[in-house]
């Protein structure tokens, strides 16, 4: 996407020194558009755990990149890299998928330098793998817009935390048809959930959509139900940390009670899903999909904009405990459908093995 009129990608190695990935600091978003040098595998976790990049996509490229930095070391720390990676955020298969992809091209290597050279390409791999999926995502769900629009005269789209092009290397997964459709003129307007505690929804999503021209309104988390309930909402479109293959969808806090509302009202629920994001070793996404707990200050304070610098401040008594688990599981039971890059399919091992069926036998 362009970012003040320039193409823009969220991860990418420095044109002129191949020791530097650059990323863009999300956490200053939208108040500030900051590009930050990784130099050493460290740094690439440290900006994961720490959400200077984050969205299940792109976790999963700068793990590749982080990978490709710790191939580079004279040392071999390759091992200790993967090891440190995987155990900065749990939910998001992804950064497990992108992983095992790199250490299996790195593993029949003749020398460190190959190893490096296969470790830079995989990572190149993901991150254009990622953008041709998210166009096919996007061209998958436009028609679920069009249909929409021809209906209600302009299209009413719920989506949920960030799921648009800073959540991946770029386009975005649930936000793509969106692009799509104002591409193609078509009148879509999106309902932004501002996404507490994070807040994913209102800084990263509604900055996108305003970048790109796309007609939007942000609202806090507890108005779905009540736009539902009036017929404001046409369709829900989210994104996802990890499927399972039985279509159980784990995603940001506060998706599962947006599918029970849209449940209740009949408004048709999508997931967006790139296949990376399917983890086709379990079932059961309720028990088996690992839900990272954060840090209490996310909830008890708010971080925001005062002068020139991101200040946070304290809402609740300082002495309340706060519990903040980050993902919710939606049973695949809520969910209408899955877009996926090979098309839309049901929420069910049935309809993901139909368009995938070469993952018939992964099941653990
Ligand atoms: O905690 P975050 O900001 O990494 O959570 C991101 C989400 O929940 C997204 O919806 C998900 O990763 C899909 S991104 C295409």
């Amino acid at each position: 996407v362009d970012v003040a009129g320039r193409p823009c990608r969220t991860i990418w190695l420095d044109e002129d020194d191949a020791a530097i990935v650059r990323i863009i600091d999300q956490r200053l978003l939208p108040h500030r558009f900051v590009v930050v040098p990784l130099r050493t595998w460290q740094e690439g976790a440290e900006a994961i755990r720490s959400m200077q990049v984050r969205g299940a996509p792109l976790v999963g490229a700068t793990a590749a990149w982080s990978l490709y930095l710790a191939a580079r070391e004279p040392r071999d720390v390759v091992a200790d890299a993967a090891a440190g990676l995987q155990a900065t955020r749990p939910t998001a298969v992804n950064l497990r998928w992108a992983i095992e992809r790199s250490l299996a091209d790195m593993a029949s290597a003749g020398s460190a330098r190959e190893r490096c050279a296969r470790a830079r390409a995989t990572a190149e791999a993901i991150c254009e793998e990622d953008v041709a999926v998210n166009r096919k995502l996007g061209e998958h769900g436009v028609a679920l817009i069009e249909r929409a629009a021809a209906k209600s005269g302009v299209a009413n789209v719920l989506t949920h935390c960030n799921a648009g092009w800073l959540a991946t290397v770029d386009v975005g997964t649930a936000t793509a048809p969106t692009y799509l459709a104002r591409q193609r003129g078509i009148p879509v307007h999106v309902w932004v959930d501002e996404t507490r505690p994070r807040n994913q929804g209102a800084a990263l999503t509604a900055w996108e959509l305003g970048q790109a021209g796309v007609a939007h309104t942000v609202i806090v988390d507890n108005a779905g139900g009540h736009l539902m309930q009036r017929g404001r909402v046409d369709l829900c479109i989210v994104g996802t940390d990890r499927t399972a293959r039985s279509g159980d969808v784990a995603n940001k806090i506060g998706t599962y009670l947006k599918a029970l509302a849209a449940h209740d009202n009949g408004v048709p629920f999508y997931v967006a899903v790139p296949s990376s994001s399917i983890d086709w070793r379990i079932r059961d996404g309720l028990r088996e999909i690992p839900i990272e707990e954060r840090g209490g200050d996310e909830v008890s304070g708010i971080e925001g904009m005062h002068g020139d610098s991101v200040t946070r401040v304290q809402l609740t008594p300082s002495d309340s405990p706060a519990h903040n688990p980050a993902f919710d599981v939606t049973p695949a039971r809520l969910v209408t459908g899955l877009i996926t890059e090979r098309g839309l399919c049901s929420a069910s091992e049935k309809g993901l093995l139909e368009l995938f069926p070469e993952h018939a036998r992964d099941a653990g």
